[in-house]
């Protein structure tokens, strides 16, 4: 099964009453395991979560941090582009040329990498001192 086709098969299990936008995720890993993700809302709107964290959750679950490929599906006019926050727990896992798949339930894809989907990412680097001598 490809990547998209595990991401649309866990769609189908969204919990998304209150925007009616179910969204399906898959990360594969460098082991090749497949971890899927639904977004998940709640009543206090806020409290949601998005499938991919749900996916990533999913996968440090099993054991593991290094994501492969990812891709995304949701019923949307266009291939659903992951929120800003996504991106950034995406990059927390995957190097900037992991593949990204952005999908249709209609069958319209986009190809895109982590890269860029968040352009200068902040990554653990931004947080050495450039006055840190090593002491
Ligand atoms: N959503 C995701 O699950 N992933 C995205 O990348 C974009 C948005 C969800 C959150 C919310 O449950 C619904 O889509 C509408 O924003």
């Amino acid at each position: 099964m490809s990547l998209v086709e595990a991401a649309r098969e866990a769609r189908e299990k969204a919990y998304a009453p209150y925007s009616q936008f179910k969204v399906g995720a898959a990360v594969r890993t460098a082991s090749g395991a497949v971890y899927r993700g639904v977004n998940v809302e709640n009543v206090a709107y806020p409290e949601g979560t998005c499938a991919e964290a749900g996916a990533i959750a999913a996968m440090v679950l099993g054991g593991e941090t290094e994501i492969a490929e990812v891709a995304v599906i949701a019923d949307s006019p266009a291939p659903v582009p992951p929120c800003g926050g996504c991106r950034q727990k995406l990059a927390e896992f995957a190097g900037q040329d992991v593949k990204v798949t952005l999908a249709t339930t209609r069958g319209e894809v986009l190809e895109t990498t982590v890269g860029a989907l968040l352009p200068g990412a902040f990554g653990s680097g931004h947080m050495t001192s450039p006055s840190d001598d090593g002491l």
